[in-house]
């Protein structure tokens, strides 16, 4: 094959979302939509990159995201470069979005608006891992925070409530929720000494990645899931013993709240989180069926990130969810949902009968039904047979018959059933039906 013609293919990571999946997706983004607009929750969209430092800043240097996953570039032109000023010398595409909600939170001023400030997002993130099942280079995730000045544990049960209350919405069932508290600027700290001297005296019997994360984050160690590193994690001080009176007293009190909202979960000591800007309240939802990348949601508190970003002392706590694995796992229980799909193919037969096989599809279009008209004139039996292949509900037929007894022929393809009907009686007909397979 000569260079200019060969194929091209997604890069790696990367995928296409097709039809029929994509309404699914559709489906499921709507879902959030609905349940979060319902908690009050306002939509915020924002840029697909931002400084690479922004993101540097907040989730971590030395983490394995900003370490080692994101895709950065330089300004390519003198004049851009001048323009953004020195310290913006790269970009990354983002690799999260909770650094960005930040960022415009303290941009737009948003600390003057009244109550607690409650966002949320849709879109897709990069990060260049290891391409496998559930895992990808740009993915999707759908994202709520909540800045403000309280940081009561009513705020952390109200949002995981959400986010338990849109899994069952759509469907992602099968799931557990974790919850830890991780401490805070107090007594964080002091745990991480303890943790990092434990770790220095079996240091010998860990891996190269553990090894090497005694002195970068012994906090990260927790979360290692080789399984020789198990029974040595598993005598590790526990930071449930070592939270100060308030993480304490935090804790307590949100797995009160959760209760009081029967949302259930599970303590788990070693649930640290993979980003550095969590204080506090940790959580994530674990799903069956989908083998090791089975998170499809990690959040938690994070008090002190707006003022590490310049802005004012803001408490804020938040979630992500991973929507290409959530979706995954719905396909995986076999229950998905009924979506509308294609209504009605305009089976239409002679050139007399095209024009009021226009009309009647512009018709139908406008009652809010989904409609596929034919652009070329068919032979009866290959439109049917067409009708079929395309899942259509109803084969709408009209032919010279037709035309001059002033009626339609609907014949549903499930069963062939077939009515003859006039224009109104068609429509009326038909927005019914809409309306049955929606509710
Ligand atoms: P995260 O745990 O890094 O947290 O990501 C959240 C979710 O995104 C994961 O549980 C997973 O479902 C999905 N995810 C992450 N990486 C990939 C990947 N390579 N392929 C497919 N899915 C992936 C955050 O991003 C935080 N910003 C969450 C947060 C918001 N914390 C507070 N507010």
């Amino acid at each position: 094959m000569t260079e200019n013609k060969r194929q091209f293919r997604a890069i790696k990571g990367t995928r296409d979302i097709l039809p029929p999946d994509s309404a699914l997706w559709n489906w499921f983004e709507q879902t959030a939509h609905n349940v979060f607009e319902s908690y009050n929750f306002r939509e915020i969209r924002l840029p697909i990159f931002e400084e690479t430092e922004l993101f540097a800043r907040s989730v971590g240097a030395e983490t394995d995201i900003i370490s080692k996953e994101m895709y950065t570039f330089s300004i390519g032109h003198d004049a851009d470069a001048k323009e953004e000023g020195a310290s913006a010398q790269t970009y990354s595409l983002r690799p999260e979005a909770t650094a960005s909600v930040v960022r415009a939170y303290i941009e737009n001023g948003m600390q003057t608006l009244p109550g607690n400030v409650k966002l949320y997002y849709v879109g897709p993130m990069f990060r260049r891992e290891r391409p496998q099942k559930g895992r990808y280079r740009q993915f999707y995730q759908i994202g709520a925070e909540v800045l403000g000045q309280s940081d009561a544990p009513a705020i952390d049960a109200e949002v995981i409530q959400m986010l338990m209350t849109f899994f069952k919405h759509a469907g992602v069932t099968r799931t557990t929720l974790y919850v830890n508290s991780i401490g805070d600027k107090n007594c964080r700290p002091q745990y991480v000494e303890l943790l990092r001297e434990e770790l220095r005296k079996v240091a010998g019997q860990l891996g190269p990645d553990s090894q090497r994360r005694i002195e970068t984050n012994p906090l990260r160690v927790l979360d290692s899931k080789l399984p020789e590193e198990q029974p040595i994690i598993e005598k590790l001080p526990r930071i449930s013993d070592h939270l100060c009176q308030a993480c304490q007293e935090h804790f307590a009190k949100l797995k009160e709240e959760l209760n009081l909202r029967g949302t259930a979960c599970q303590e788990n000591w070693r649930l640290v989180r993979g980003l550095d800007y969590y204080t506090r309240t940790t959580f994530e939802v674990i799903a069956e069926g989908l083998g090791s990348q089975n998170a499809v949601c990690g959040g938690g508190r994070y008090d002190g990130l707006v003022e590490l970003l310049g802005g004012p002392p803001t408490k804020g706590i938040g979630f992500a969810i991973g929507t290409d694995r959530a979706i995954l796992s719905i396909q995986e229980s076999g229950k998905l949902p009924q979506l509308p799909g294609l209504a009605v193919f305009v089976a239409w037969m002679g050139q007399a009968a095209y024009p009021t096989a226009v009309n009647i599809t512009r018709k139908l279009r406008e009652a809010g039904l989904a409609v596929e008209l034919p652009a070329e004139e068919m032979k009866f039996k290959k439109s049917l047979g067409l009708a079929d292949k395309l899942r259509a509900r109803y084969a709408l037929i009209i032919g010279e018959d037709e035309v001059k007894a002033g009626s339609f022929t609907l014949k549903r393809l499930a069963d062939s059933d077939q009515k003859k009907l006039s224009e109104f009686d068609l429509l009326e007909y038909l927005e019914s039906e809409r309306r049955d397979t929606r509710a």
